[in-house]
């Protein structure tokens, strides 16, 4: 496994190996890499064949976060991280600084208007503008055919597959389902922040999701849920919202299909999660 630095070091390790017929395939991570990540680097593993290029990039993007605690509290484990990479066959790690990827007078931001406006995007302002832009550098920077995306951040996922069409940006989005812990908490490198009774309450979230998602109204099924999460103590709402699975603006339409989404804080720690509803 190659583990390169800087941009310009993986330019010219892409420019060495630039067989084109090669399939380079980059999963895009923050690090503290769990299962879900490791999901998203098997599905690159398939896309790219035994003889084709996995590349995961490792970067704590400064430009995402909107709170300066989130940011500076982000796990950055980076000797396991490697090791998993080792483990799960990786070819290339791009582990950047923020000085290699951002010129000190940058003034170039890509910016998604229509599905960043709700959901996490109303909660982080600027914070899907930050994805766009490091995901589309990414992209650029390692000439990659795929990139793979967990289904976990269904806004995210869905931004992004709306920049790369409409900017027509040549890569082909690999979409992966949630992974979750045994007690149904969808894995995240926040997790780890969680205290004890946190953790312990957190699968709450999915649960209150799951069990609301099944009435037929959506006044009463934000409601259920709303009570659910807040019956405990520890957990804070941000948001609680039912969107259209297409545009993501908030519906009361359950006849097409759907995504009941939450945002929740323990402590200074936000979790999110959604379930996906059938239209009838
Ligand atoms: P990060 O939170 O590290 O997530 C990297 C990728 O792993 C994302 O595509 C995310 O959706 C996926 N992922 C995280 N938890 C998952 C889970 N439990 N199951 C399945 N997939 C999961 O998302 C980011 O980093 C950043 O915004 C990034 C795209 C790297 C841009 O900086």
């Amino acid at each position: 496994m190659r583990v390169v630095k800087t941009t310009s070091e993986l330019r010219e390790a892409l420019n060495k190996s630039a067989d084109l017929s090669i399939r380079r395939v980059l999963v895009p991570t923050m690090g503290a890499l769990h299962q879900g990540h490791l999901e998203l680097i098997k599905r690159a593993r398939q896309d790219a064949g035994a003889s084709g290029t996995v590349m995961v990039s490792i970067f704590v993007n400064p430009i995402q976060f909107d709170r300066a605690n989130d940011l500076d509290a982000y796990p950055r484990p980076i000797e396991s991280d490697l090791e998993k990479c080792v483990a799960a066959g990786v070819d290339v790690v791009f582990l950047p600084d923020a000085s290699s990827m951002y010129h000190a007078d940058r003034s170039v931001t890509v910016t998604e208007s229509l599905l960043s406006s709700g959901l996490c995007g109303a909660s982080r302002p600027g914070h899907f503008d930050g994805v766009c832009t490091v995901v589309l550098k990414l992209i650029l920077l390692t000439g990659c055919h795929s990139a793979v995306f967990g289904e976990k951040d269904f806004q995210q996922l869905a931004i992004i597959r709306r920049m790369v069409r409409d900017l027509d940006v040549p890569v082909e989005i690999l979409p992966c389902p949630t992974v979750r812990e045994s007690d149904g908490l969808a894995m995240s490198s926040r997790n780890v922040r969680l205290n004890h009774e946190e953790r312990a309450d957190a699968p709450r979230i999915q649960r209150a999701l799951v069990t609301a998602a099944e009435r037929r109204d959506a006044a009463e099924m934000l409601a259920a849920a709303r009570a659910d999460i807040e019956s405990s103590p520890l957990a804070r709402i941000d948001y609680l919202l039912l969107v259209d699975a297409e545009t993501l603006q908030p519906t009361a339409d359950l006849k097409r299909p759907a995504i009941l989404a939450a945002a929740v804080f323990y402590g200074d720690v936000r979790l999110i999660d959604h379930v996906m509803i059938a239209g009838c």
